[in-house]
């Protein structure tokens, strides 16, 4: 068959000729003239494509009553222009195939918008919606990006391991992994990975440039609208770089993949402007032009401070950023994405560079409007003292890292990294609200489907 996305980018060529379409009829209109105006959409773009069926031809009248929504149909007809407002082109139907029924008593998709809530409930279904097949589009378009971004610039793609016997962020959020028949299994406490960063490092050290991207798990037990327990993560790790060459790469990474998303998924991005954020495509464009802000925490926090806000926690130095922080200096101080740099080194994890003032670590966090941190990355610790004593400040055993530690042992250097959330970045492209619709099957505390 051929994708409607293509029959309507170039309509013009195809005028009077025959195509065949595969897809899932959205609605069905009948006239009393005995003409039936079928809304058939294939997943290759938001629009549907109307196709004409003519009561008076050959079976068409019994096939009629099967013509429900979500049937799936294979239809071939010719293109012909359109005398309706709002498409170009119509398909005037020959001959239509049934391929699978769909009973429309039973079936949960209504002609109605459906909450996201309802949705999720009917994970198996809601990729035919079209504000989920929008997003996964847009997904597809984004990770092609990231690949191509991280490709031309000499980065290899690591694959890290899933299952991991560390905790990279030290934050005790990881699920344990044992075999079912063997809780001995691997011979030692095994978890589902909660960052590819540590790995990362590793081959950063003898690779040159390295990046990784995939699915990483956490087990926080929160329930907000920016909070996963499965995710993906796109982590670069570079040798040879401190924080400034990191907050350069992330710079450059955003504009990449927020200018080919902007050129690759128009149609859906103007679907999104239009049904979740009319500022959607202003602010996209800020990101994909402008340079980040860089403040550093301490100046964030005086920032903060002198709001006069009323912070639901109050700004002090030494607290963690608080969504209700990220937001304010994203969207009220700065009006576009943040990096903030330099937090204290007690609420971030080890294997950060300390500075030289003691207290704070080279660390930088990128915010912008609307999901608040979506990237979080800093220069590493190449100094066995200094790491070696972060380890042991943060209550680790330092011989389950002695892998880790031997990196500064042997041929160490300073390198950097970030870690960026795919289904964060996707959120804030799109606008929708909640990120348990940027991922096809989304995992929360109390919730997994399929
Ligand atoms: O700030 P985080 O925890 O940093 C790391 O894991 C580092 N090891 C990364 C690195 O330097 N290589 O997580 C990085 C990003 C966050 O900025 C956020 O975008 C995303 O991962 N993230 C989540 N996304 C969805 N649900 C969650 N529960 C997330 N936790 C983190
Ligand atoms: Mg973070």
């Amino acid at each position: 068959g051929t994708p409607v996305r293509e029959i309507l980018r170039r309509w013009a060529e195809h005028i009077g000729r025959r195509v065949m379409i595969n897809g899932w009829v959205r609605t069905r209109r009948d006239s009393k003239a005995g003409i039936s105006f079928v809304e058939v959409n294939d997943g290759s773009c938001l629009k549907n494509l109307q196709v004409i069926v003519d009561h008076g031809r050959d079976r068409f009248q019994e096939i009629l009553q099967s013509l429900t929504t979500g049937a799936s149909v294979s239809i071939t007809g010719v293109v012909r222009r359109s005398p309706a407002k709002g498409q170009p082109v119509e398909v005037e139907a020959e001959s239509i195939s049934i391929v699978g029924s769909c009973d429309p008593a039973s079936y949960p998709l209504q002609k109605k918008r459906h909450s996201f809530e309802f949705l999720r409930e009917i994970a198996h279904l809601r990729p035919r919606t079209n504000t989920i097949g929008a997003v996964m589009r847009v997904r597809n378009s984004v990770s092609y990006a990231v690949h191509r971004f991280f490709q031309e610039r000499g980065f290899y793609y690591i694959h890290t391991p899933i299952i991991t016997t560390s905790d990279c962020e030290g934050a005790g959020e990881v699920f344990r992994v044992t075999a079912q028949q063997d809780p001995e299994f691997f011979g030692r406490p095994t978890y589902l990975t909660v960052s590819g960063q540590l790995q990362a490092e590793v081959y950063a050290l003898a690779l040159g440039k390295v990046y990784t991207f995939g699915p990483t798990f956490r087990a926080e037990n929160s329930q907000t609208r920016r909070h996963l327990s499965e995710f993906w993560m796109i982590e670069p790790e570079m040798a040879f770089a401190d924080l400034e060459n990191d907050l350069a790469l992330a710079q450059d990474f955003l504009h990449h993949v927020v200018s080919s998303v902007m050129s690759e998924c128009d149609e859906e991005l103007q679907f999104f402007s239009k049904f979740f954020d009319e500022k959607l495509l202003e602010r996209l464009q800020t990101v994909a032009e402008r340079p980040f802000e860089v403040v550093t925490y301490t100046e964030a926090i005086s920032l903060l401070k002198k709001s006069g806000e009323n912070f639901t926690y109050p700004a002090e130095w030494g607290c963690d950023l608080q969504a209700e922080h990220e937001r304010y200096l994203t969207e009220r101080v700065f009006n576009g994405p943040v990096a903030v740099i330099h937090f204290p080194r007690d609420i971030k994890p080890f294997y950060m560079k300390v500075n030289d003032d003691g207290r704070t670590v080279a660390a930088m966090d990128v915010l912008v409007a609307g999901v608040g941190e979506i990237i979080g990355g800093s220069e590493r610790e190449y100094r066995y003292e200094l790491l070696l004593e972060q380890m042991k400040l943060k209550g680790m055993n330092p011989e389950a890292y002695e892998w880790y530690l031997d990196l500064r042992k042997y041929g160490s250097v300073p390198h950097a990294g970030f870690g960026l959330g795919l289904e964060r970045l996707i959120q804030f492209l799109t606008g929708v609200p909640n990120i348990r619709e940027t991922i096809p099957f989304p995992r929360v505390p109390g919730y997994a489907f399929a």
